[in-house]
């Protein structure tokens, strides 16, 4: 596409999607003000999942750790419980990391410019965007995937939209047409505008849309073949075999190893492969349990971003709590251990 087409939708989509943004943001509890601590943490959650799961995630954590100065003092185990669900639990370890750095090198306030914050941990170019314009008004766009869909479409661009240059074009046209002293407002409306307008599944709702009349796939007709994007290479399937084994109400736990998938987390007992009932009985006896039966043996899976897990899971009476585990009954289950997902499925329905 030309350039003088490309410059002039640029150049006209801030005012028409600041108009529309005023009059339909959702509320939400993170805009309800500026404070960085508050913006920093809803956009670290937001990265994992939708707006309406991260509700409830943001209004619990900021009960429990309602300052940056409590976040630094948190207990690591109770950090990972409020995160619990989420996923990709070192995004809850940075997150204190991070308070430490800025009490430690910042007076405990979050600096105002892209650069500094960039070098936070686990503050990447969507972050730091986000914070410089929420929070401190700077021409910083925040483009993740719902920004990427917006503009492609809008320029009915068919490149790749994983591509680090076309993020990067994308980035840099974005910050000069940044409108000064709104520009919290415009990160946050692009947003918006990809949540609840142009969707990703789904039609896009073009007619209701306020960039219909700049937009050129609305006008070719080529929504739904935007964005592009990269074919994903496919997840790595491994089988396991885990163990619930229960004992007067209490279950077997014991800690990731601190590498890998889930690392340092909380796991139902588990070993590679599936076993069938005489294995598995023998594999629990290696594990020091006295099996005094299986009850049943369930098949679930659980999907990560680049391994699925197939897992087959027994569910064991034993004769004692003994082995190398933690024994939690349904209490510490429910308020000290962040068992992840992909274990807490298989306990989803039973009692122990
Ligand atoms: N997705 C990512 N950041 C968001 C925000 N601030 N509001 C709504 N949805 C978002
Ligand atoms: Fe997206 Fe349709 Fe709006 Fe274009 S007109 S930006 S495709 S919702």
């Amino acid at each position: 596409m030309d350039e003088i087409t490309k410059n002039r939708i640029y150049e006209n989509i801030a005012a028409p999607l600041y108009e529309w943004y005023e009059a339909a943001a959702r509320d939400l509890p993170w805009r309800k003000d500026r404070e960085p601590y508050h913006v920093w943490l809803s956009e670290i959650m937001l990265q994992q999942t939708r707006v309406e799961a991260v509700r409830a995630y943001y209004l619990r954590f900021l009960e429990s750790l309602p300052t940056l100065a409590s976040l630094t003092e948190a207990d690591g185990g109770i950090l990972l419980k409020l995160w619990q669900g989420l996923g990709y639990y070192n995004r809850a370890r940075n997150l204190q990391k991070c308070a430490k750095m800025l009490v430690q090198e910042y007076d405990g306030r979050f600096p105002e410019d892209y650069e500094a914050l960039l070098r936070l941990p686990g503050v990447g170019e969507y972050t730091a965007g986000a914070i410089a314009s929420i929070c401190f008004d700077k021409p910083t766009p925040a483009v993740d995937g719902n920004v990427l869909r917006v503009i492609a479409r809008l320029m009915n661009d068919s490149r790749c939209v994983d591509d680090a240059a076309v993020k990067r074009e994308v980035r840099e046209r974005l910050a000069r047409v940044y409108p000064q002293g709104k520009c919290g407002e415009f990160t946050q409306a692009l947003m918006e505008l990809g949540a609840c307008v142009c969707v990703p599944n789904g039609a896009p709702k073009c007619h209701a849309c306020p960039l219909g009349t700049l937009c050129l796939a609305f006008a070719n007709g080529t929504q739904a073949d935007l964005p592009v994007k990269a074919k994903k290479s496919p997840r790595k399937i491994e089988e396991l075999t885990v163990f619930v084994f229960a004992h007067e109400g209490a279950i077997a736990l014991q800690k990731r190893e601190e590498k890998g998938v889930l690392h340092g987390l909380p796991e139902l007992p588990n070993v590679k492969g599936h076993l069938d009932e005489s294995q598995a009985i023998a594999a629990a006896r290696g594990l020091e349990v006295e099996v005094a039966g299986i009850e049943k043996c369930i098949h679930r899976k659980h999907v990560f971003t680049h391994i699925e897990w197939h897992m087959r899971c027994y569910f064991v009476r034993a004769e004692a709590c003994s082995g190398p585990f933690a024994w939690a009954d349904s209490e510490a289950l429910a308020k000290k251990y962040a068992l992840p997902t992909a274990f807490q499925k298989l306990l989803d329905g039973i009692v122990v």
